[in-house]
């Protein structure tokens, strides 16, 4: 990409964020229109799905070479990361926006080539935007952020879901119990966008879980890294970007010494 093209792609996602924030603001008066995906767990409403589609429209109009990954489906079928490629999660906790009208994000990651360029991550009840440019650093509402320093994880704040902690088919879970014990506090928000987002701006100091599709962290893997953070698997490994993952990702030191302590071993 081009360093005009580039500047053109930010201005344009920002403006379509904003405004797909203010219509999903919009809603929350009306009578929303829930329906169950592979499980009751698994909500989806009317929003997400006008919203996917209100970024491709836009998407398509502006930039008809660029092709677009959408957890709604409405986006092209990708199959190889070649030349630019939006992933989008309209609405990351959607639970979240159904039960509480806060705590949900809109997120965008924008890679070339599959190396990602540009990732947002909008909080629309905080009105939050979280940005990061590869090169030029993370900001919050145009606001610069401190690179993240190293930490322990005696001294940390620890993103997990309580799911991961009781037994389940992906994980020996007794592993990540003295996360618990050892770390000053855990906490869960229901938006894993909004979990990697806590993380690049350092209101977290790692978040872990076991199972992301690549909307949930496209943006967030950009924004994390930009800041010096470290986003691999569970198991130490590269996430791979149109698959499936487990994400680990948090400050240097901790990302280490959690690997090293509570991860090794496992397989
Ligand atoms: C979900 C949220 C949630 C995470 C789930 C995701 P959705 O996304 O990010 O925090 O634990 O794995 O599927 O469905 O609300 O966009
Ligand atoms: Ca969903
Ligand atoms: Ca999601
Ligand atoms: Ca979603």
């Amino acid at each position: 990409m081009e360093t005009m093209d580039y500047n053109q792609i930010k201005q344009r996602a920002e403006a379509w964020i904003k405004e797909a924030g203010n219509m999903i603001k919009d809603s929350f008066d009306r009578e929303r229109t829930i329906t169950y995906k592979s499980h009751a767990a698994d909500l989806v409403t009317e929003m997400d799905k006008s919203i996917e589609r209100y970024f491709i429209r836009h998407i398509n109009h502006e930039f008809p070479d660029h092709r677009v990954l959408g957890e709604e489906g409405y986006g092209d079928n990708i199959t190889d990361a070649s030349g630019v490629l939006w992933i989008i999660d309209p609405i990351d906790g959607t639970t979240n926006f159904i039960h509480q009208q806060c705590n949900f994000a809109v997120s965008i990651g924008i890679y070339f080539n599959g190396i990602g360029m540009l990732g947002f991550i909008y909080d629309v009840a905080k009105d939050e935007l979280f940005t990061a440019e590869k090169n030029n650093g993370v900001y919050l509402n145009g606001q610069k952020l401190p690179m993240l320093q190293k930490t322990v994880l005696e001294e940390c704040v620890f993103g997990i879901n309580a799911t991961w902690l009781t037994p389940n088919r992906r994980f020996d879970h007794t592993l990540l119990l003295p996360v618990v014990k050892r770390s000053r506090g855990t906490r869960s928000y229901g938006s894993a966008a909004l979990e990697m987002a806590y993380v690049a701006a350092g209101r977290l100091d790692a978040y872990l879980t076991m199972r992301l599709s690549p909307w949930d962290f496209a943006a967030g893997k950009i924004l994390i890294e930009e800041a010096g953070g470290i986003v691999t698997t569970v198991y130490g490994d590269e996430i791979s970007l149109l698959e499936q993952n487990s994400v680990f990702c948090g400050k240097p030191g901790l990302h280490e010494q959690v690997m090293k302590e509570l991860l090794s071993g496992q397989k």
